[in-house]
């Protein structure tokens, strides 16, 4: 019998503060609010009506019209920011859209401060969802591999462009090599030094961005260009040169860094966040919403509790705050 034998009775110092949930609410060391959340929205060219994403459950491609509603719902969620990214029915070998006054991305940006002034509009700056070959900037005069110097200028007139719409912060998704330099040379010559950089600094080639490319309509593949984006995003293998990206952004103006994807990059968000200091954001990917969305469909998970613990989980990371496809679903909880 195992209560016949000597076992020394240990303290219950960690068990005493677990007893009751005020006292757990008490010692919790790591909070996650409204605060933290910003929602990522699509809005589609030319739709008449929203449409969910096959492999988004719960997720819209919104149309212009609708994109003021959402906006709203996350004003009156308290969600501090949202991010806009165009299905663009306008694309180009350039992606020459995104950088036109009155194209969608200007327009994105303008219904969104219109319907809601206070909520801060963050433009995800890249070409990827403008451009007919998918990729995040203009290809090679061989087709072979996107042109990085050409991109820049490009990015700077991208960011122009969003500022001139009414952004309140720019974001470069695109990993082109100086990218932050020149949009900041871009905004700055154009009288928009106020406008912060958030820059996608740590962005990994990953297999999670899989319904986003669906969702925006930009998935590679076609006939021309290289079949991956492994040129200019990072190998999920390289932790230090993460740390050196994420050094060369702030180097060249980044206001605010981001590590992209969040759930497998965990550690790289604790390390640039001891390292540097800075305010740091994580990218809670397509993919990872859309694992939590289907495991809970089948039944394998609690879909709350396991939303509300991985968003913790980045808190507890060191991130300042989440972009998280999730975002409304984890107001409506912390608003209760
Ligand atoms: C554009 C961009 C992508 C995502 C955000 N901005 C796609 C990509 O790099 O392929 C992915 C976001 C997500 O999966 O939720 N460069």
């Amino acid at each position: 019998m195992v209560n016949d034998l000597d076992i020394a009775k240990p303290e219950k110092r960690f068990r005493r503060l677990r007893a009751n949930n005020t006292m757990r609410r008490l010692v919790m060391e790591t909070h996650l609010t409204v605060n933290d959340l910003i929602y990522p929205i699509f809005v589609e060219e030319n739709a008449s009506d929203r449409e969910e994403i096959s492999s988004m459950p719960g997720v819209f491609r919104e149309t212009e019209k609708s994109l003021g509603d959402r906006v709203n719902e996350c004003a009156q969620a308290g969600l501090p920011a949202i991010m806009v990214f165009g299905v663009s029915k306008n694309k180009d070998p350039i992606g020459s859209d995104a950088m036109r006054k009155g194209g969608l991305l200007y327009r994105m940006i303008d219904i969104a401060k219109q319907a809601s002034p206070e909520t801060l509009v963050i433009a995800d700056t890249c070409f990827c969802e403008y451009t007919e070959h998918g990729h995040c900037g203009p290809l090679t005069d061989d087709g072979m591999d996107v042109d990085n110097d050409r991109t820049l200028n490009y990015l700077a007139m991208q960011a122009v462009n969003a500022a001139d719409a009414g952004a309140d912060i720019v974001a470069p998704s695109g990993m082109m090599d100086g990218g932050v330099e020149a949009i900041r040379s871009g905004l700055n010559q154009s009288g928009y030094e106020h406008v912060p950089i958030m820059a996608y600094a740590a962005k990994f080639a990953s297999g999670f961005y899989g319904p986003f490319r669906d969702a925006a309509g930009c998935s590679l593949g076609g006939c021309h260009g290289p079949k991956d984006r492994k040129t200019y995003q990072m190998d999920p293998a390289n932790r230090l040169e993460a740390l050196r990206e994420v050094e060369q952004d702030i180097m060249e103006g980044a206001d605010m860094v981001m590590v992209k994807p969040g759930l497998p990059y965990l550690d790289i968000v604790r390390e640039v966040k001891d390292r540097f200091e800075m305010p740091t954001f994580a990218y809670n990917v397509s993919g990872e919403y859309a694992m939590l969305k289907y495991a809970a469909a089948a039944g394998a998970i609690d879909h709350d509790t396991a939303m509300m613990e991985a968003l913790l989980s980045f808190k507890r990371a060191g991130a300042d705050g989440i972009l998280t496809y999730s975002a409304l679903d984890a107001a409506t909880i912390l608003n209760r």
